[in-house]
């Protein structure tokens, strides 16, 4: 069985306690902190950058963070989440000029790499550039918001990016993001997928071990 990864998107969490809450999600069992960049142009919202990342890191966690860059241009971001304490960067394929380069520099300051799908975007950005991933972030609610309905059609692109990934030999997570809820987890993780975020899923309960746990319980099943 794979090692299931639970990413709670900070989106949900509480801004103004944000070192407590991260912490307390950590402490009930999550496994990477989602961390969620939006810029008000390649997406409709306003949220936090390098800043807020760093803040987190002096607060003192020390868990992965898995920064998803909902942002366009791209590249100026890089060095500063990456000097932030950021693990993992991902990014819309639509949103950079050049999607090499962009995979490059997240590598060169050290962080994984992985591009994200939106529901309609086709996997043909996967073509030459497989090798360099070590995330594939499907999302299945459009990017700008939390609290959207799963779209049932990404369990079948799910299936397509498990498929490409197993015959590529190569070590990449398939994530995905929008709607991943205690009662729709395992049929999620049947169709490929190993990385969960969930934000109001986590955030909007009182007790977030509680759901985490259920999650893998979901998972182990
Ligand atoms: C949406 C974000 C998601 C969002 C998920 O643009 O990328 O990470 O926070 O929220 P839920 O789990 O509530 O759908
Ligand atoms: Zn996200």
């Amino acid at each position: 069985q794979p090692q299931y990864l639970i990413a709670p998107s900070i989106l949900s969490a509480d801004f103004a306690r944000l070192g407590e809450d991260v912490e307390r999600v950590i402490k009930s069992g999550a496994d990477v902190v989602h961390f969620d960049v939006m810029d008000n142009h390649y997406v409709p919202n306003l949220t936090f950058g390098p800043m807020v990342c760093k803040a987190l890191r002096e607060y003192g966690i020390e868990a992965p963070i898995d920064v998803h860059l909902m942002v366009k241009p791209v590249d100026a971001l890089i060095p500063e989440f990456a000097k932030a304490g950021a693990s993992i960067i991902t990014f819309h394929p639509e949103a950079s000029e050049h999607i090499d380069r962009t995979i490059s520099l997240i590598k060169e300051h050290g962080c994984k790499a992985g591009l994200v799908f939106n529901p309609a975007t086709p996997l043909h950005y996967l073509d030459y550039v497989m090798d360099k991933l070590d995330v594939i972030l499907l999302m299945s609610v459009n990017p700008g918001f939390g609290g959207q309905s799963f779209i049932p059609q990404t369990l079948d692109k799910l299936k397509q990016v498990r498929e490409r990934i197993d015959a590529s030999g190569h070590d990449i997570r398939l994530e995905i993001d929008g709607g991943v809820k205690v009662d729709n987890i395992a049929e999620i993780a049947a169709a490929g997928a190993d990385m969960f975020v969930a934000g109001s899923a986590v955030f909007n309960q009182p007790d977030y071990a509680e759901v985490i746990t259920q999650m893998r319980e979901e998972l182990a099943k």
